[in-house]
């Protein structure tokens, strides 16, 4: 959700270098953009509503070393210009672009305008350059009156500041992600919610804690606390990733890729410190209860945990949504464990749920792909999955990621992590065959053959089932077909009324102690008149098309997704959408 980028330092061209920052944030999510460029000793915006992609980068201001850009997702006041971010004070002397929620802001507004403010749109961030406006009345110190500012907000926001009469971009924290990057050759600082929007010019960066302000002039930086004041010194980190992992390449789409890459994220996310993995699984033997929690995708990857555990550690473990958690606090205790799983580390519900865990004295162990992430650094303990950037905004290789890393460590449990790797890395190496031209080729025709349809269902049983429910998110998402996931068994329970002459059914099947059942549940409905599709190693006469995949045992939940992840790009791409950025959706889901 909204992204931010902000440059100050010796380059003349900072609209533009803000500008592509932003283009580099799209994945995000977003409805609106603007900038604000600093030049002649006067504060320049442009926004507008729609892409950002089509706009050429060089009309933002010829000569500025100070610009900050923002793309919005809206959530207080609806999609137009006005609304659109940067905003500025009453005076015109302020720029402020901003993430997150200012929950107080009504109260604050009310407060202002008895104060003579007058507010051109209906968002919570145009209070901020107000408030530090009136600030700058009792000092000339603009950091100092953006902290004051700070102060008096509630709820979760990451905010770039500008003014003109600094050369100076101060920045805050808390709850959203900010990272500054670090020119160390050419000099320098980049300022944005994520790496990115800045990773063609540096892989130096600094991360900013929830509670922290920064304050730069392009030539030197200080990390403050927003509460106190006192200096917060910072790591220089360098980032591992490169350039080329965050762009398309030879694909159409970011979807693609890195449904593609799975061949080899996979093996990257198995690859972890085993002492590290045996530790954790001793930590969930001796937990007083262990809850998974996740939202979206991330949280099928949990249900499907909830199986692991079951079925290769015996041992249970309890899911929940992460926005849901908050009724479930009464089972904690010090003793108890919670593992949050996110791609992003940002998503606010998850936040939320680590909080309550921590208030009760839980520990909390995050999985996560985003290295420096809030669900990163404020958990007790990570475990990164490597899958390196996820750019579309239906999960897909971090789904993949997260599910290895919970199977290994259910293995550790039964002192196996060998057989679990060895199955997961077997299992990695026969994506490759998979997912060969011919292969995808066919799932495209197949995407052609129900691209009209209104309604899909797909079902499953075991670790199956929560795949189900994920393939009708990817599903759904991208394509914005009717789709919905069921357990195999539930059908006759009242879902199998909805099967009509027709109506597309895919089951995804294992070789395993439920196989049987599932292909009955099959059999069911395709004597209702579906039109079945089969995922599984073995082709059966329930299915009217069938979509092979290898026998991986236990591992086959992970398997299973890959050919209805390329099945709802397909549809995604047949019916003219695009499936990197769907309609009302945000990559990173900062807001509750
Ligand atoms: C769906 C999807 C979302 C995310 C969810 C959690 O394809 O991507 O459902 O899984 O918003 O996001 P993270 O994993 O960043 O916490």
């Amino acid at each position: 959700m909204c992204g931010i980028s902000g440059y100050v330092g010796p380059r003349t061209d900072a609209g533009k270098i803000v500008s592509d920052g932003i283009k580099h944030l799209e994945y995000r999510g977003y409805d609106s953009w603007g900038v604000a460029c600093k030049q002649d000793g006067a504060i320049k915006i442009q926004k507008d509503t729609g892409k950002i992609s089509g706009v050429d980068s060089s009309i933002f201001c010829s000569t500025s070393s100070l610009a900050i850009a923002h793309t919005r997702w809206a959530t207080h006041g609806g999609v137009t210009s006005v609304n659109a971010h940067p905003h500025m004070s009453g005076d015109g002397t302020i720029a402020v672009v901003h993430n997150g929620i200012i929950e107080n802001y009504q109260e604050l507004r009310d407060d202002l305008i008895t104060k003579g403010h007058t507010f051109k749109s209906e968002t919570d961030t145009e209070i901020i350059p107000h408030l530090i406006e009136e600030e700058m009345k009792s000092t000339d110190d603009f950091a100092h009156a953006v902290r004051n500012a700070c102060k008096m907000f509630d709820g979760r926001y990451a905010l770039l500041a500008m003014n003109t009469t600094s050369e100076t971009i101060v920045a805050a924290r808390t709850g959203s992600p900010l990272i500054v990057g670090v020119n160390k050759t050419k000099g320098g600082y980049f300022i944005a919610s994520d790496i990115p929007a800045f990773a063609e010019h540096t892989k130096t960066v600094q991360y900013l804690d929830d509670g922290e302000m920064v304050v730069c002039d392009g030539k030197s930086i200080l990390f403050t606390d927003i509460a106190s004041g006192e200096e917060r010194p910072k790591r220089e980190v360098e980032i591992t990733w490169s350039v080329e992992q965050a762009h398309k390449g030879e694909f159409a789409h970011f979807m693609l890729k890195e449904i593609m890459d799975q061949k080899e994220s996979i093996a990257r996310a198995v690859n972890q410190d085993e002492e590290q993995i045996k530790t954790i699984a001793k930590a969930i033997t001796d937990a007083k209860g262990t809850f998974l929690v996740g939202c979206g995708t991330a949280g099928k990857a949990c249900m499907a945990a909830e199986y692991f555990f079951s079925v290769i550690a015996e041992h249970h473990i309890n899911f929940a949504p992460a926005s849901e958690f908050k009724v479930y606090h009464h089972f904690l205790q010090p003793e108890s464990l919670m593992i949050a799983v996110s791609q992003s580390g940002e998503t606010a519900d998850v936040l939320e749920a680590m909080k309550v865990a921590k208030s009760k004295g839980a520990k909390v162990l995050a999985i996560v792909n985003v290295e420096g992430s809030s669900i990163d650094r404020e958990a007790d303990y990570t475990l990164l999955i490597n899958a390196g950037p996820e750019r579309a905004v239906a999960s897909t290789k971090a789904l993949t990621g997260q599910m290895a890393v919970l199977m290994m460590i259910a293995y550790a449990m039964k002192n196996q992590l060998h057989e679990g790797k060895t199955l997961l890395l077997e299992s990695a190496g026969q994506i490759t065959e998979l997912l060969n031209p011919r292969y995808v080729e066919r799932i495209e025709k197949l995407a052609e053959m129900i691209q009209d349809k209104e309604d899909l269902y797909i079902i499953g049983k075991s670790w199956n089932y929560p795949m189900a429910l994920e393939s009708a998110i990817k599903i759904q998402e991208v394509s914005y077909i009717h789709a919905e996931g069921f357990a195999g068994g539930e059908l006759k329970h009242g879902p199998i009324a909805l099967i009509e002459e027709g109506t597309p059914c895919i089951a995804l099947v294992g070789n395993d102690e439920v196989t049987t059942d599932i292909i009955s549940n099959t059999i069911e409905i395709k004597s209702r008149g579906a039109m079945t599709i089969g995922v599984a190693p073995e082709n059966n006469e329930a299915f009217d098309e069938w979509l092979k995949v290898p026998d991986v045992g236990n591992a086959q939940a992970l398997i299973n997704i890959i050919p209805i992840q390329v099945l709802a790009y397909y549809l995604a791409v047949k019916r003219g959408k695009d499936p990197d950025m769907p309609r009302n959706l945000a990559k990173s889901v900062t807001v509750k």
